[in-house]
């Protein structure tokens, strides 16, 4: 099935079909990928554009062209690109088009996917547009869950942390919000907690959910899912400091529960390291999902799945 649009960047594009095609065809990735590389993109060109840190989303992005036989071109650090001279992103897409075939593109501005979109010629995928939204994360945090739960529909979620500016978490809930009788539990300080953009969409679509800030009324779920407090998103540092842990998990927490912990990663302190070592701690397992996630993506935007 493909895509109904040529650039991804927000999960409020995508339906529940859509969503189920791409978690479809990353099981045939898993395929190529196990068979060490394909030839599917073979000639094509990615443009991995990463104007704000990151590890998993862009050795990710990487790996799966390079799984599918195409090439990359990596730009890091907005300090050594020409929008540090003032180029705007609309000219840079107009010039990152000419040469790539597809562009994946962060960048520490929320709105900057819908200006890159502007002016791309070729696909363009949002891979995290400061606070927000990170469509390609949510899709990996959907294979994960229904890996890891064997099901989607049903389910109840704890998103637990910095919601407000968390656009992992944002772009998930709109996802999740797709499938039945998903019911959340958000644990988030006053100061950090979920957006009006969400919980309104939560309210028009009657989806259930509970705001609560003692991470011991999140625990009776099936996904508990951990977020960092992001001190890039901080202009008070002292803040920043005093929120920063106000949530730990930790094994004993966990005792005889058969919740499925995920974190987008990188953690900071929020889940100790004694967690890493229960059958819950589904986290790396996640991140490893982000390569046949994004295989599909890149091969269903360039019309080869
Ligand atoms: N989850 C995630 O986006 O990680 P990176 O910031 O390392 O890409």
């Amino acid at each position: 099935m493909p895509l109904p649009f040529t650039h991804l960047i927000s999960t409020k594009q995508l339906s529940r079909p859509d969503a189920e095609a791409i978690l479809r065809v990353a099981d045939d990735m898993e395929k190529i990928r196990k068979s060490g590389k394909g030839d599917l993109l073979h000639g094509k060109i990615l443009a991995a554009l990463f104007y704000e840190p990151s590890t998993r989303t862009r050795m990710s992005f990487e790996t799966a062209m390079i799984r599918l036989g195409g090439d990359v071109l990596t730009a890091e650090g907005i300090q050594f690109s020409s929008l540090y001279k003032g180029e705007t992103i609309e000219d840079t897409m107009q010039m990152v088009s000419q040469y790539a075939d597809i562009i994946a593109m962060r960048h520490p501005a929320q709105g900057s996917a819908d200006l890159a979109i502007k002016t791309s010629k070729v696909p363009f995928i949002n891979a995290g547009d400061g606070p927000g939204q990170h469509p390609t994360q949510a899709l990996l945090d959907l294979y994960t869950i229904q890996k890891e739960c064997g099901k989607i529909d049903d389910l109840k979620i704890a998103m637990v942390g910095d919601l407000r500016y968390g656009r992992t978490v944002h772009s998930l809930s709109f996802l999740l919000g797709l499938f039945k009788n998903v019911k959340f539990t958000l644990v988030a300080p006053k100061e950090l907690t979920m957006p009006e953009k969400v919980t309104s969409f939560f309210d028009e679509k009657g989806i259930k959910y509970d705001q609560v800030d003692d991470i011991r009324e999140g625990m009776d779920c099936d996904v508990m899912y951990m977020t960092r407090v992001q001190q890039e998103r901080f202009t008070d540092k002292s803040e920043y400091e005093r929120l920063k842990l106000k949530y730990v998990l930790e094994a004993k927490l966990l005792k005889g529960k058969k919740v499925a912990v995920m974190h987008p990663l990188p953690r900071v302190g929020e889940i100790k390291e004694d967690v890493d070592a229960l059958p819950n701690a589904a986290y790396f397992r996640q991140a490893g999902n982000g390569v046949p996630i994004r295989m599909a993506l890149l091969a269903m935007l360039l019309k080869k799945a």
